[in-house]
């Protein structure tokens, strides 16, 4: 680290602040375009400084790998929907994993044969060999599941456990020759049981908890990158990685704790025999089902109503018609709010997005610890396209999958009513006591179309 000179390293400063600052931004709906920008900024600067501030041998190549890269990141960004971002998220993640693990082993064919390597230099190359390559087996198994390539269910068989339990003491071993007696078939050994052990760890993980254990991977991508800029001596590199290290870790524990669980028992919950996702059955039970003109009269006659976005507003593409319909409604003196659960919808600030796409001023999105007293005073909830976020079975049902998950009230309000396509139940795949409640009643259809025909029964009256 010592040889790179003082204008690089004071340019590698200034990025890591953006990147900080990035972080700091992101922490904002109203921040987040420009704290994103500025990280871009910093990452492009650090990218650049490094063909000024070192001899590079095979400029074309790594020229012609930018390229091929940028292309394929910028339309696989523009083309991706806002539905798909956790599996876009996975594969970045897992590229980054990947990438880190390759120049390790690089860094390890380059230092053979030299003789006293500092020994902690080895034994941050072995890590960043395995965690990366864990990471991009796990990503890769993550984006499988999410894109219903296979199964999203845990997926067990017998002996599991133990292949897992080999597959680490193997590793270790393996670690520990890297440090002892390096070599580069280790570090290839110690790559392949990596893959191994990120599939061992994903497979046994239910749909529903992909979305956290990509965020773990991201974690893990952050360390092995951070890792990486120590073997390598790349101050921005070991400070970019802390930081998605460290924020990755966060957002996991807030994640798990959203939902009521911990990472442990997210991560292996199924080997215990727990399924991290229910059944799926779909209830012929009778429900109370009315048309848009009923529930026109409901808003129209309501002092405050409270709406619960969910997943299947993202499904829709509803959030514009939903904020048009909000708009008259306040118009016309109802008091709406927005109430946003933390892990509505698939990934986290997924209904924060979404709502910010369609304008939707930020003061009406209230978060679930600052709404959830109000419910007992509203007149209308009006659940659109969300489901386990308001299931009452967290509380009720011991042994439910979300058991234990903090949900918003809907079941205090004085009526509820549910925007949805079908009976059938929500991520969790348990069935929602709330849909069969007499307050509750039913307008079915898609999102988009079942808000329009709201928005113009509302404006009719
Ligand atoms: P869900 O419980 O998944 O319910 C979504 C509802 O939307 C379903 O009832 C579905 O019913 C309905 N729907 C789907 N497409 C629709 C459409 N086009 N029009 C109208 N309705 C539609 O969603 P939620 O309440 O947002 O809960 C999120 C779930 O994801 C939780 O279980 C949470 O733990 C899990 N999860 C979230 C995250 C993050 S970070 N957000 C991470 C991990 C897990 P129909 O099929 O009948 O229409």
């Amino acid at each position: 680290m010592s040889s790179t000179p003082t204008w690089v390293q004071l340019i590698y400063l200034a990025c890591a602040v953006c990147f900080i600052l990035a972080l700091k931004g992101l922490s904002s709906p109203k921040h987040a375009r420009a704290g994103n920008l500025l990280g871009a900024v910093g990452a492009i600067v650090a990218v650049v400084t490094v063909f000024f501030a070192a001899d590079i041998n095979h400029l074309v190549p790594i020229l012609i790998a930018i390229a091929v890269g940028t292309v394929i990141g910028v339309i696989g960004a523009r083309k991706v929907l806002m539905t798909q971002m956790p599996q876009l998220v996975a594969l970045f993640n897992g590229v980054g994993g990947l990438a880190a693990a390759v120049v390790a082993l690089l860094e390890l064919s380059d230092r053979v044969g030299h003789g006293g390597e500092p020994k902690f230099d080895l034994a941050m190359t072995a890590f960043t060999i395995l965690v990366g390559t864990v990471s991009f087996a796990g990503s890769m198994l993550t984006f499988a599941k999410l894109q219903e390539l296979m199964t999203s269910r845990p997926v067990l068989f017998p002996g599991l456990p133990v292949l897992f339990g080999l597959a680490i003491i193997g590793a270790l071993a393996l670690a520990v020759f890297v440090v002892t007696d390096p070599m580069v078939w280790i570090g290839i050994a110690l790559g392949i049981v990596g893959l191994a052990l990120g599939v061992l760890l994903v497979l046994p993980v239910g749909g529903a908890d992909v979305p956290i254990v990509i965020s773990l991977l991201n974690a893990f991508t952050g360390l092995t990158v951070a890792a990486g800029g120590y073997v390598l001596g790349n101050t921005v590199l070991l400070v970019g990685g802390t930081l998605v290290g460290a924020s990755g870790t966060i957002l996991t524990k807030l994640m798990a704790a959203a939902m009521g669980r911990s990472v442990v028992n997210i991560m292996f919950g199924a080997l215990k025999g727990g399924s991290t996702l229910g059944a799926g059955t779909v209830s012929d039970r009778p429900v109370r089902s009315a048309g848009p003109e009923d529930i026109a009269i409901l808003l129209e006659y309501a002092s405050k109503v409270i709406v619960v976005p969910g997943y299947g507003l993202a499904v829709a593409q509803a959030q514009h018609t939903l904020r048009e319909l909000v708009d008259v409604l306040t118009a016309r003196g109802v008091a709406v709010d927005y109430a946003i659960h933390p892990v509505a919808g698939r990934m986290p600030g997924h209904m924060n997005v979404l709502l910010a796409e369609a304008q939707v001023p930020y003061e009406q999105l209230k978060e679930m610890d600052d709404i959830n007293s109000q419910f007992k005073q509203t007149d209308v909830v009006l659940v659109v396209g969300a489901n386990d976020v308001v299931n009452p079975a967290a509380k009720t049902t011991p042994g439910a999958p979300i058991y234990g998950m903090p949900i918003l009230n809907a079941d205090e309000a004085n009526q509820i009513v549910f925007l949805k396509r079908s009976m059938r139940p929500g991520f969790a795949g348990i069935e929602n006591e709330l849909l069969f409640d007499p307050k509750t009643t039913l307008l079915f259809g898609d999102a988009k179309d079942s808000l329009g025909k709201l928005l113009n029964a509302v404006k009719a009256l």
